[in-house]
């Protein structure tokens, strides 16, 4: 298939309206979007991304207006959270409306949905005036598409077109919360906060994955790899000295050693490969750059990863969440303080 890399957007929607699968900027990160009431246009995102068919999709819509398209019904807490979060980077489940195709939702009853900010994505939306399916536009297991090229790297060929709309705002993808239980719960931390969330609704549960495989997990998408570079990676939890010795011990058993380290601790260290990721001072920084600092380990012949590790609390909860995903949960840590 030939992949048209820069679509306008009068292109992109009558390809969507055309059952083809289509890439799109969100604030978060691209998105490969198809339409989500048929099946033939679902089932190529699946192909394309070589995604598990048991993982469901995120449906995107334009205006509030569309929203019966896609839920069954809305709770007050859902109110409440769309009145302050849409458009904007916040995920809600609910339950599913009988016209979505059921492999968006890989057979649940329930149905992720949220209205992006993306100026781009919101035109989108509006113009092709249907329920789109987007998961992150990558191959699945890989970092999330934070450009266009990101996008182009993964899917060139596998799908119809790419609208580019430059780097994403965020760089990590939206929030997740589960408002189908009295208590909402949050299955992904991302763009909007814990914080926020509580600052609307009042208390909400943060769902912890299951750290062996056997139990279903709550959110499917939570038991496969993902994020990952193709060598493996590790974090670091410890001080500079620590930090260096690990690399150290690597590199003299014949290792070359990549480190993902933020800007402040950047010239402490000396390794084979240094990649920095934002500053310290501001974690929207980081999580900006984390997908593509991630890729960019794979243009280097390097055997190990050994990452930095932040404090998680605020947007620092997502940015641990990917980067413990990246690395399968391997940390390695001094008893005392960080880096
Ligand atoms: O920021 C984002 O959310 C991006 C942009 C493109 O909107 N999309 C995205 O989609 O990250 P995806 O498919 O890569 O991640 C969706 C996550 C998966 O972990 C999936 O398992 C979970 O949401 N999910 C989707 N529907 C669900 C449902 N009904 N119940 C529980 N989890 C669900
Ligand atoms: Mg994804």
């Amino acid at each position: 298939m030939e992949t048209k890399l820069k679509l306008s957007i009068e292109e992109a929607a009558s390809l969507l309206q055309n059952k083809q699968t289509v890439a799109f900027p969100t604030e978060t990160v691209y998105g490969l979007g198809a339409d989500a009431t048929s099946d033939e246009a679902v089932s190529a995102i699946f192909a394309a991304k070589g995604r598990p068919g048991d993982n469901p999709l995120i449906v995107h819509i334009g205006s509030v207006e569309q929203l019966p398209q896609v839920v069954a019904e809305v709770s007050d807490a859902a109110k409440m959270l769309i009145d302050a979060f849409w458009p904007g980077s916040l995920t809600i489940i609910l339950p599913k409306q009988a016209n979505l195709s059921d492999l968006v939702t890989a057979g649940l009853s329930t149905v992720g949905v949220r209205i992006p900010s993306h100026p781009v994505a919101l035109e989108l939306l509006k113009k092709v005036n249907l329920p789109i399916a987007a998961p992150s536009a990558n191959v699945s297991g890989r970092p999330s598409p934070t450009t266009a090229q990101h996008v182009a790297d993964d899917l060139r060929g596998k799908i119809a077109g790419i609208v580019d709309g430059g780097e994403t705002q965020i760089g990590l993808e939206s929030t997740v919360i589960d408002c189908t239980a009295t208590i909402p719960v949050i299955l992904r931390p991302g763009g909007v906060t814990k914080e926020e969330i509580e600052a609307v609704i009042g208390k909400v549960y943060v769902y912890e994955a299951p750290k062996t495989e056997h139990r279903r997990p709550r959110s499917p998408g939570m038991k496969y790899k993902h994020y990952a570079p193709a060598a493996p990676m590790t974090i670091v939890r410890g001080d500079a000295g620590f930090f260096q010795q690990v690399i150290d011990e690597a590199q003299s058993d014949g290792k070359k050693v990549g480190i993902l380290v933020s800007e402040e601790n950047a010239s402490k260290f000396d390794a084979d490969v240094v990649v920095t990721c934002g500053t310290r001072s501001d974690f929207s920084s980081v999580a900006k750059r984390l997908y593509d600092a991630l890729r960019e380990f794979d243009q280097h012949d390097i055997d190990v990863i050994y990452c930095e590790s932040f404090d998680d609390s605020g947007l620092g909860e997502a940015i641990m969440n990917r980067l413990l995903k990246a690395s399968s949960h391997r940390v390695m840590a001094q008893s005392g303080g960080d880096v």
